[in-house]
């Protein structure tokens, strides 16, 4: 049975790898394996939420809320808009991306992404037929360059992902910048995406009030601890909200999901802690790697990390695979388009496990 001509051309998505796949490959043990590859919460979830999940597994066998009320009013709450503006997604800000182009995208439209950035944006819409049109960012001045992404812009341009802080450059995107691409072109819908606003304490939420072609994204995943409970959320004006609220998949929060995103939102000494931890864990990688001449760090507003490893005389794909042989996951970029074959990044950790990896890079690169 041949599947559609779309399918047939796609390449899978590289994800990070997982501490199970590493630990089977390399004969290690899989708690002994300390994992950055893929820009998590390393100090677990709120215990609210572990909680509220204990006493709700006896009722998995009724399906889950549908209205989402509570979620979407606790959601608005902490994004500081109307409920109206609000609408979450149950396969976390990956279900909001394919939400919004279900309702947007038609065959042959064109979106820009400026690469590198991140990959799913482009693994979902050209599910709908869309055409990715790649704008730059500037690594050597590690800005976006906002010049090539008005010269990409065509009649069939439908969205524009800004992903700010940026995955995985780290950078943020001027706000200026933000403001005149979406009020230079009212008929494209600007997404912007926040999964890792938190860490940069930066938010461009407030611009849904003053622009109808503004989306923001965001997510439970990084900051709020529920990578594995997919969870994510989106802001907008009420209009696009509502057209998206038509077609999102009813139940895909699982009654589990839900509880665990209710009281993460409630449990605010929790966001708290994990905001200045993630900092503080982030700011002492990037001090300890800066003092390491072959590395090219990046500095960065999220809760990773962008290394160039060129002058080590490894490639990406072989540092990663001397980490691994180590214990320590890390993700190779050598998939991102916009980067070459000397790339890596890294997520923050707990205190005990970035010494531990400090010590590790050393053992590599010296
Ligand atoms: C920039 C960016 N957006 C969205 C997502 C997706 O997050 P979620 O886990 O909510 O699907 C990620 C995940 O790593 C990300 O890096």
């Amino acid at each position: 049975m041949k599947p559609r001509q779309i399918v047939s051309d796609m390449d899978s998505y590289v994800p990070g790898r997982s501490q199970d796949e590493i630990a089977e490959e390399f004969g290690l043990k899989k708690e002994d394996i300390i994992k950055l590859g893929s820009n998590e919460n390393p100090w677990g979830p709120s215990p609210r939420a572990v909680e509220a999940i204990k006493n709700e597994l006896n009722s998995i066998n009724r399906y889950p809320e549908s209205q989402l009320k509570e979620i979407v009013h606790l959601a608005a709450e902490y994004a500081d808009v109307k409920d109206s503006q609000v609408i979450i997604g149950g396969d976390g800000a990956d279900e909001i991306i394919d939400v919004l182009a279900k309702t947007f995208i038609e065959p042959d439209d064109e979106f820009i992404v400026p690469i590198p950035s991140y990959m799913y944006y482009e693994y979902l819409l050209k599910q709908y037929g869309a055409r990715p049109v790649y704008a730059r960012w500037d690594l050597e001045n590690n800005i976006l360059d906002v010049d090539s992404i008005f010269e990409k812009i065509t009649p069939k341009t439908k969205m524009i992902f800004l992903c700010s802080p940026n995955n995985p450059t780290g950078t943020l995107i001027d706000r200026n910048d933000l403001v005149k691409i979406a009020s230079n072109n009212p008929d494209i819908l600007i997404v912007i995406d926040e999964a890792y606003f938190e860490y940069s304490e930066v938010t461009n939420k407030d611009l849904i009030n003053e622009y109808d072609n503004i989306f923001i994204i965001r997510t439970m995943s990084k900051v709020l601890g529920l990578a594995g409970m997919r969870i994510g959320y989106g802001l907008s004006c009420e209009e696009i909200i509502e057209y998206m609220h038509r077609i999102k998949p009813v139940f895909s929060l699982t009654r589990l999901s839900y509880v665990a995103a209710v009281n993460t939102f409630k449990d605010k000494a929790y966001i708290e802690k994990s905001i200045t931890d993630g900092i503080e864990s982030r700011d002492y990688l990037i001090d300890e790697l800066s003092k390491i001449d072959s590395l090219n760090v990046f500095p960065s507003k999220s809760n990773f990390i962008l290394i160039g490893v060129k002058d080590t005389g490894y490639t990406a794909a072989e540092i990663t695979r001397e980490f691994m042989k180590r214990g320590i996951i890390v993700r190779d970029c050598t998939s991102f388009k916009g980067l070459d074959e000397y790339w890596i990044r890294i997520s923050i950790c707990t205190m005990e496990e970035n010494r531990k990896f400090i010590e590790i890079v050393h053992e590599v690169v010296d």
